[in-house]
């Protein structure tokens, strides 16, 4: 593999089992990029040619938790000596003379699918010693300064060096550009926690998908959730300042059902009455069935007279990998109905499934920005375009 400045090679990191998905996925996106080397949650690609400008590359992908340039791999039996090697890898060295480091991520290749057995990817021990074997042996001051807390996301529009534990004793060596929100996260996991309270595991995915999406709600919206129990996600809703009605015709954890801003209404998707919807501003929906009753499901609520749905989360359940094929039609599908701004997903959290979020129109994502901001005059969201902005993800 060659790895000189500017890169040929990407490496993307994706759930276990996802990788033929990941590969079928870029050869028929807008990349020009060949698989190279696979292991279990870790793909290599090898770009047409060298990528003329690394810091606006974007790898358009659902599935790719993250992604960067590669520039090679160490291997050997201590950690000590794989950390000098990884300072003097050519390689690194070449990159370093040509865009400064302003942090380093490090974080093991996932091992199993995220919730089984317990597993959810995220920060690890040993990364974690790595990382502070790599700071310690590190020439750079700003590297050695840097607490390498992984609860703290990078910053961004930075030059990250990425270290992947790939196997033991051989680490991979990579390099991002921070210019996406999950970017700022080693291996783009937000590392969340679910709580003990948590009523089921899908408040991890809700939590994760609001942080992904940045989704503009404000406090006391009314968010309608098809598919709610026992109520995970409508907890991390809850959470979020919303309040929820629950559509679900299973039981509700009593922790939620007791929660001031939910309502249970005990019935199936399409039984929800019309003035029901009044006032309902968001939409989420996780139910057991094919993206295909989801969406007629989503499209029954968005059409509704009663309801104006701002924007929506859904879980589009892949039970077949097929599925992933008709991800451009279920996005299309979305935005005929109105969504200028529609994202997909696997979230770090999520199973065999992807997170689908839309949103009326891309300036939405500013509402929330806005407060903390000044109103930005630049043209990327002031143009003109009449066309929806349809991507897997940003
Ligand atoms: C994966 S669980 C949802 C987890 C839930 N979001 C949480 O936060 O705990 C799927 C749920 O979809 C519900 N479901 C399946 N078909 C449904 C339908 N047509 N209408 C409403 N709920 C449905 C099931 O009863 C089940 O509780």
């Amino acid at each position: 593999m060659s790895t000189d400045w500017p890169p040929q090679f990407l490496y993307t990191v994706c759930q276990c089992g996802v990788e033929q998905a990941l590969k079928q996925e870029i050869a028929v996106g807008p990349v020009d990029a060949r698989p190279a080397y696979s292991r279990p949650g870790f793909v290599t690609f090898k770009l047409g040619k060298p990528c003329d400008s690394p810091e606006q590359f974007q790898l358009p992908s659902t599935f790719a938790r993250t992604y960067g340039f590669c520039l090679g791999k160490v291997v050997g039996d201590h950690l000590g000596e794989l950390a000098r090697q990884v300072w003097q890898w050519p390689a690194v060295e070449q990159m370093m003379a040509v865009q400064p480091i302003s942090d380093l991520h490090v974080w093991q290749r996932d091992r199993k699918p995220p919730g089984f057995r317990g597993f959810e990817p995220g920060p690890t021990i040993l990364a974690g010693e790595v990382e502070a074997g790599l700071r310690e042996c590190s020439q750079i001051d700003g590297l050695k300064k840097l607490s390498g807390d992984p609860r703290l996301p990078s910053r961004r529009n930075r030059w990250v060096l990425d270290i992947v534990l790939v196997e033991p004793g051989e680490w991979w060596i990579g390099c991002h550009y921070s210019s996406r929100r999950l970017d700022c996260w080693p291996g783009g996991v937000i590392p969340f926690e679910l709580p003990e309270h948590a009523a089921s595991r899908a408040y991890l995915k809700m939590t994760e998908a609001i942080a992904w999406s940045a989704l503009p709600a404000q406090r006391d919206d009314l968010c309608i959730e098809l598919g709610c129990a026992p109520g995970g996600a409508a907890q991390a809703l809850l959470e979020h300042g919303l309040r929820v009605i629950g559509v679900d015709p299973a039981e509700i954890d009593p922790e939620v059902l007791a929660h001031p801003n939910f309502q249970h209404l005990r019935r199936r998707s399409m039984e929800v009455p019309q003035k029901a919807l009044r006032g309902v501003r968001w939409l989420a929906i996780d139910m057991n069935a094919a993206p295909a009753y989801t969406l007629d499901a989503a499209e029954a609520v968005v059409t509704s007279k009663t309801a104006r749905i701002r924007g929506m989360i859904l879980t589009l359940k892949l039970a077949d990998w097929k599925l992933a094929a008709e991800l451009p039609n279920f996005i299309k599908r979305v935005a005929s109905w109105g969504y200028r701004d529609v994202r997909v997903r696997q979230l770090a959290t999520s199973r065999q499934e992807v997170c689908l979020v839309a949103l009326r129109s891309r300036g939405q994502r500013r509402v929330q920005r806005g407060s903390r901001q000044r109103r930005r005059t630049d043209a990327a969201h002031a143009s003109g375009s009449n066309g929806p902005h349809l991507s897997v993800d940003m």
